[in-house]
Formats: C-alpha cells, sequence, structure tokens
C-alpha cells in the first residue's frame, strides 16, 4: 500500500486529535513532529509513536521525508507556517480559520499556486460522510430552493486572556475559533452574502465573546448564525428549502446524523456512524486528492477559502476588531 508521510507541526489540543483520527487511516504515515521544544516534542513523539521529534518548525519542514505539513498552530502562526512549508515544495493541511485574515490567505493561497503545492483548510465539516450526504441532496432538488440557513456554535471555555481563545495576538475570539463553522455552512447552502449584519460583545481582551450575524442573499435567503466563548448553545444547525428541510443535531459540525423533513410532514433519518472523532474522514480526503494530482480540494476550494475570510474581516471590522499585527 502506498503511503502518505506527515510531519505534524505543532502539539496541541488538535494536533493530538488528529494523532488519534491518523490510527483510522493505515495509509497516513506521521513520519515526525515539530515543536517550538525539543522537550514537547520529545513528549508527542512518545505518545503517539512518531520516529522523528525536532525542536523547532523550520527542522520539521525541512526534512525531506515529509510530504505533507499539517498546521496546528494558532491562527495568528498559519500564513507564516503555511508559507514556509510552501516555500520547501510541501502539501499542506492548514487548522482552521485558514489565516488570520483575507490579506494573508491571498498571499498564501498565491504562494501554493505558484509553487503547484495541494493546500486545503482544515474545514474538517466538509468532509464527514454525513455532510457529502447533505451536499447530494442539495444537488438533486431533494430540498426545492434552500432559504434559510440556522447554525450556532458557542461553548463556554474557562476565561484565560492568555489562551488562543482569548488572546487578541493569537487571533483569539468567537468568530474565527466556532463562528467560522456555522459561516462556512452558510457558504456551503447558499454562497456569499450580498449584505452582512451582525452585532458582537467582546471581552476584557477586546476581542468577540458573543456574536450574532444575519446574511442576506441576492434572492432573498437568509442565513442566521451565532458564535459564543461566553455560553453553550443549542449546537444545531437547519437547512431550510421549499420543498424540506434538514435538522443537523449538536454537535452540527462533526455530524453523524440527520433528519430530512418534508413539507408532507414524513422524515427520512439519515445515519453516517463513525469511529472517534471524525479527523480521519479529512485526512483520507487530502490523500484522495494528492491520489488524482490536485492542488486543491474540491470540498474546500481556495477562492471559497479566501471569500470566507474576507466575510470574517466585515464581520471584525464592524466590530472594531483588530488583532495587534493588523493595526
Ligand atoms: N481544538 C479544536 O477543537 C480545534 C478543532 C479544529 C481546529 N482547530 C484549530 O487548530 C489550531 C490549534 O488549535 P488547538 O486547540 O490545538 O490550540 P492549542 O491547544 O493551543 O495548541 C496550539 C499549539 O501551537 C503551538 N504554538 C506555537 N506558538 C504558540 C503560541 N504563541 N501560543 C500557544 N501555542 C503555540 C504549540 O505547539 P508547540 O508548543 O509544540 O510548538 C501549541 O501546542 C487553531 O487554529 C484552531 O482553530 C482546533
Amino acid at each position: 500500500m502506498h503511503s502518505f508521510k506527515w510531519g505534524v507541526l505543532g502539539t496541541g489540543k488538535i494536533a493530538k486529535r488528529f494523532m488519534q483520527a491518523a490510527f483510522y487511516v493505515p495509509e497516513a504515515q506521521v513520519v515526525a513532529v515539530g515543536s517550538r521544544e525539543q522537550r514537547t516534542a520529545e513528549q508527542f513523539g512518545a505518545q503517539f509513536g512518531i520516529p522523528k521529534r525536532y525542536g523547532s518548525y523550520e527542522a520539521l519542514i525541512g526534512d525531506p521525508e515529509v510530504q505533507i505539513v499539517y498546521v496546528a498552530t494558532p491562527h495568528s502562526l498559519h500564513a507564516a507556517n503555511a508559507l514556509a512549508a510552501i516555500a520547501a515544495s510541501k502539501h499542506v493541511l492548514c487548522e482552521k480559520p485558514f489565516t488570520l485574515n483575507a490579506p494573508q490567505a491571498e498571499q498564501v493561497i498565491q504562494a501554493a499556486r505558484a509553487k503547484g503545492v495541494f493546500i486545503m483548510e482544515g474545514m474538517w465539516t466538509r468532509c464527514f460522510p454525513l455532510m457529502r450526504e447533505v451536499v447530494r441532496r442539495i444537488e438533486a432538488g431533494e430540498l426545492g430552493e434552500v432559504r434559510y440557513v440556522q447554525a450556532d456554535f458557542g461553548f463556554h471555555p474557562e476565561f484565560n486572556p492568555a489562551s488562543r481563545l482569548f488572546a487578541p495576538e493569537l487571533g483569539g475570539g468567537a468568530l474565527l475559533d466556532v463562528g467560522i463553522y456555522s459561516v462556512a455552512l452558510a457558504f456551503l447552502a447558499l454562497g456569499e452574502p450580498k449584505q452582512i449584519l451582525a452585532q458582537a460583545t467582546l471581552g476584557t481582551t477586546g476581542v468577540d465573546e458573543l456574536c450574532s450575524i444575519l446574511f442576506l442573499y441576492e434572492n432573498g435567503a437568509q442565513a442566521v448564525l451565532s458564535a459564543a466563548l461566553q455560553v453553550e448553545t443549542p449546537k444545531q444547525a437547519h437547512l431550510c428549502g421549499t420543498h424540506a428541510r434538514i435538522y443537523l443535531p449538536a454537535p452540527w459540525w462533526k455530524p453523524s446524523e440527520a433528519y430530512l423533513i418534508r413539507r408532507d410532514g414524513s422524515q427520512e433519518h439519515l445515519l453516517y456512524p463513525y469511529e472517534g472523532d471524525g479527523l480521519q474522514f479529512e485526512i483520507r480526503h487530502v490523500h484522495d486528492c494528492l491520489r488524482q494530482g490536485l492542488t486543491e480540494s474540491p470540498w474546500m476550494p481556495l477562492d471559497e477559502t479566501l471569500r470566507i475570510m474576507r466575510t470574517l474581516d466585515m464581520l471584525r471590522a464592524q466590530w472594531g476588531v483588530r488583532y495587534p499585527s493588523e493595526l
């Protein structure tokens, strides 16, 4: 079996979940890990059986055996980490949000296209078998015209001004951490909005901790989205069309089931159970793209990533949330 050789850049929460998911993908071979500190790289490598453990990101990127770099650092570092990997001709899976803002995203996309390497934003929601089925149902016209989307993702972490969730210098705020899932879902079902209305409550560190967003579309469709770091929200999503609607129960961004409810009241239960956390579908998708010689994902195209980043920029501009590197 042909294997794909990954290097994991960063050793935080999502990097650990990535390693657990890679266990379900036999052709995924994580050959190296890179951390800011040798000690952390050693610990992570020992925990997950990774042979090469580097005490710097540069060393990981410089390893000729690594084909794909998984960027798992705070948002504020995504652009620099991805650019370094691209410069070394590596393929890249870059965690969401792709970068801190749209100008950075543009720069990374241009660099990847110029090098001819694969790069994808880690919007893992789009890779779940259930989400692919939802897309099929929409494309087959089963919902009729989608006119209304509702999605929320709010959670209540311990307040820590130094953590990446709250620290402006690490790209803190609810929108970029969890709101992006709902924004990407609205893009999937309805495309780019014509007008955006939104309000946010900023916390003591100056980042958005509670956000309510309304997207208005050319054809009159609407999306109502919310994100939070101050409360737990229902974490549900609804895609409502003129013939039927789809209800995605919590946690909708890593879905295993949905209900298709038709106008006549009949229901279909769509059930796609999976093992673990579900990141394995994204890993497999990256492999499938590479096998086909693609340089971007048809499920999370780069132009759409860029449009989403522009939308996030517009929202933050409405709220006056600017990160130190943008001042
Ligand atoms: N957690 C999730 O559920 C989740 C899900 C999907 C996507 N993501 C995305 O993945 C990225 C990382 O999230 P995470 O939750 O894994 O974050 P995290 O637990 O804070 O880990 C981030 C890692 O980045 C490295 N890093 C480099 N510079 C850092 C700095 N100045 N401060 C803190 N860490 C720094 C650290 O690894 P070293 O010390 O080894 O260098 C750290 O362990 C984010 O962009 C997030 O949106 C997270």
